[in-house]
């Protein structure tokens, strides 16, 4: 892989501000020699305001709005955001496509304001069982993925994040096959749709752990992960950084 990997955890609703913060303080120690992979923690809105965080260490909000200010009871915005020294944006996951009934217009108009804003999107991808069963991976991910990019033809630095709805906090993850298709479909209707001006990372994410990260990594197309359940625990989160930066190092 030539590009620097990205190893990103998605903490969903947990962990206060103390939590966070005391998550940040171990493992910035324990990923201090960490050179070759770009580590993104994505904490509730609650803690990003208070988290002190240094390189190789970003932060990721979990959501945002596409309007600046207003009356959006509940919101938080691109502004409110980059103030709090955040960098990416994730959009589209699967917990807020399927429980909060995000559009895919809406989905389009928050990567706008994300790229208008300066920041950087984390675009999450993926298809149902029922939707892989039925033989629609590849046309689920263009619709999201086209769906997504209306009115966008340049793009600087773009992290897709592939999720198949199935494997995310199932404890079942995708397999070499249905993965490496997944991300070379993906690369190829990102290509024929837009200009990627820099680099485009294509991470897995569903049910990524210890155990099964370095297969993972080794999968062609693989440009680092993006993971839920297993980054709210610094040893795990720090030993799966530690297995991409590994891999990393190999290829060198
Ligand atoms: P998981 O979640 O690692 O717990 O499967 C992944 C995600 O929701 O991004």
């Amino acid at each position: 892989m030539s590009i620097k990997p990205i190893v990103a955890g998605n903490w969903k609703m947990n962990k206060t501000p103390s939590n966070s913060n005391l998550f940040i303080s171990n493992i910035i120690n324990i990923l201090s020699d960490i050179k070759s992979v770009k580590v993104i923690v994505s904490p509730p809105f609650t803690s990003l305001s208070q988290l002190v965080v240094r390189a190789p260490i970003y932060t990721a909000a979990q959501n945002c709005h596409w309007e600046e200010s207003g009356a959006f009871t509940g919101e938080i915005s691109i502004p409110m955001l980059k103030d709090c020294g955040v960098e990416y944006v994730i959009i589209g996951h699967s917990e807020r496509r399927h429980i909060f009934k995000e559009s895919d217009k809406w989905i389009n108009n928050k990567l706008k304001a994300i790229l208008a804003g300066g920041l950087k999107p984390i675009l999450c991808v993926g298809e149902t069982l029922d939707q892989r069963e039925k033989g629609q991976t590849d046309k689920v991910l263009f619709q999201q993925l086209t769906n997504a990019l209306v009115s966008i033809e340049d793009l600087d630095d773009f992290i897709i994040a592939y999720e198949p709805v199935w494997a995310i906090g199932t404890g079942v993850n995708a397999n070499v096959t249905q993965i490496e298709n997944a991300h070379k479909t993906i690369k190829e209707i990102i290509n024929q749709n837009i200009n990627i001006t820099n680099d485009m990372h294509i991470l897995y994410g569903g049910s990524v752990n210890s155990n099964n990260a370095e297969d993972l990594i080794s999968i062609p197309g693989v440009d680092g992960f993006l993971i839920g359940g297993a980054s709210l625990d610094a040893n795990s989160f720090a030993s799966i950084v530690n297995i991409v930066e590994k891999n990393q190092e190999k290829q060198k």
